[in-house]
């Protein structure tokens, strides 16, 4: 009897617990008003105190754009995947230029040699895990990659695994932690970290990275936390009209002091983001120029966006 009297209530009590973590609410709460858009989910993140939406917009060709926004800063489009007519998400398909740029990134920097011939124990650490876009895309193009994503919103990895296809396997887990505790404690040797880790406060001048990571014990632990020709690469993001490039710079400055090469690779489309890249390990080539580096990267294997062509990336 007690035991039948105590199964529903702690079958109540995990269900309060995981409902702690992201509340869903009703779509007719969104506030998103663009009539091209529809609002998918609304889930707000207690964590946060702020509601994400999951929103569709069709582009061309039957694809459709899944994106993510933030009611604290709505201006700012977090993320987006691109989905088929089937509501498929469609793995190796990037739909902004930056994330092409981070991917591409350490083939720039020489820690990639070719991305045909990656070494079987390639090891990626993925703070800031959003729609899953890093994961997914190196989860279906190289299957012998691990990959480890870092969130700190519980809300954030739930609508990354239920609308975007982020899975888990035994070599790639989604760990709900502080990026910058983790990385603090971290002891293991990555060949790339990607962070897009991003405040979604709107008085921030600084976007992204949050500027949790740009303190000295943080960067030197990233630096620690690399093999020896590996690399990191950031995304910078700042909506501040006056200033942003000074702001952007000094952030690779503050990296100069923990690694011998760091470059500022410039994003086409986009005036806010660029991508910060840098490694301790020797570069491709002998006495390459941040000029140089944008040219170069010009040439590697051409890919496309999606949002261009309506065909999937490549690389
Ligand atoms: C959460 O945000 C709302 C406004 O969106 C504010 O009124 C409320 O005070 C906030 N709660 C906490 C605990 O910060
Ligand atoms: C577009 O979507 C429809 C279903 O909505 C499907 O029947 C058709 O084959 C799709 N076309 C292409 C080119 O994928
Ligand atoms: C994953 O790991 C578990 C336990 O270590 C093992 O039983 C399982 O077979 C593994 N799965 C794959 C696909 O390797
Ligand atoms: C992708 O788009 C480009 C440019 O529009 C085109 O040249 C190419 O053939 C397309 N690839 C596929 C597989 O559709």
């Amino acid at each position: 009897m007690l035991a039948w009297l105590l199964f529903p209530f702690l079958n109540f009590i995990s269900f309060t617990f995981a409902q702690d973590e992201y509340i869903l609410k009703p779509i007719s709460e969104t506030w998103i008003d663009d009539k091209s858009c529809t609002t998918v989910a609304l889930v707000f993140s207690p964590l946060q105190n702020t509601t994400f939406a999951v929103v569709q917009e069709s582009l061309q060709n039957n694809i459709t754009s899944r994106a993510l926004y933030v009611e604290s800063n709505p201006s700012v489009r977090l993320c987006a995947a691109a989905v088929n007519y089937r509501d498929e998400i469609l793995q190796n398909a990037l739909l902004s230029e930056y994330s092409v740029i981070m991917i591409m990134a350490p083939k720039v920097l020489g820690t990639v040699k070719s991305f045909k011939k990656l070494p079987k124990n390639f090891e990626i650490l993925d703070i800031g895990l959003g729609c899953g876009t890093f994961r997914t895309f190196w989860r279906s193009k190289f299957t012998s990659v691990s990959i480890t994503s870092i969130e700190f919103d519980p809300a954030i990895a739930y609508i990354a695994k239920t609308w975007y296809g982020a899975v888990e396997s035994n070599n790639s887990k989604i760990i709900v932690a502080d990026g910058v505790e983790f990385v603090k404690t971290n002891t293991k040797k990555y060949d790339a970290i990607f962070l897009d880790a991003c405040t979604n406060s709107p008085d921030s001048d600084l976007i992204c990275p949050d500027p949790s990571f740009l303190k000295d014990d943080v960067i030197s632990q990233f630096r620690d936390s690399l093999k020896p020709v590996g690399c990191i690469v950031m995304n910078c993001f700042s909506l501040k009209s006056v200033g942003k490039d000074i702001l952007i710079q000094r952030v690779k400055t503050t990296f100069e002091r923990f690694f011998k090469f760091c470059f500022l690779l410039k994003v086409k489309n986009s005036d806010f983001n660029k991508v910060l890249a840098c490694t301790n390990g020797p570069l491709p080539l002998e006495g390459i120029k941040n000029q140089y580096v944008i040219d170069y990267f010009k040439t590697v294997p051409p890919y496309t966006l999606i949002v261009e062509s309506a065909n999937t990336t490549t690389i």
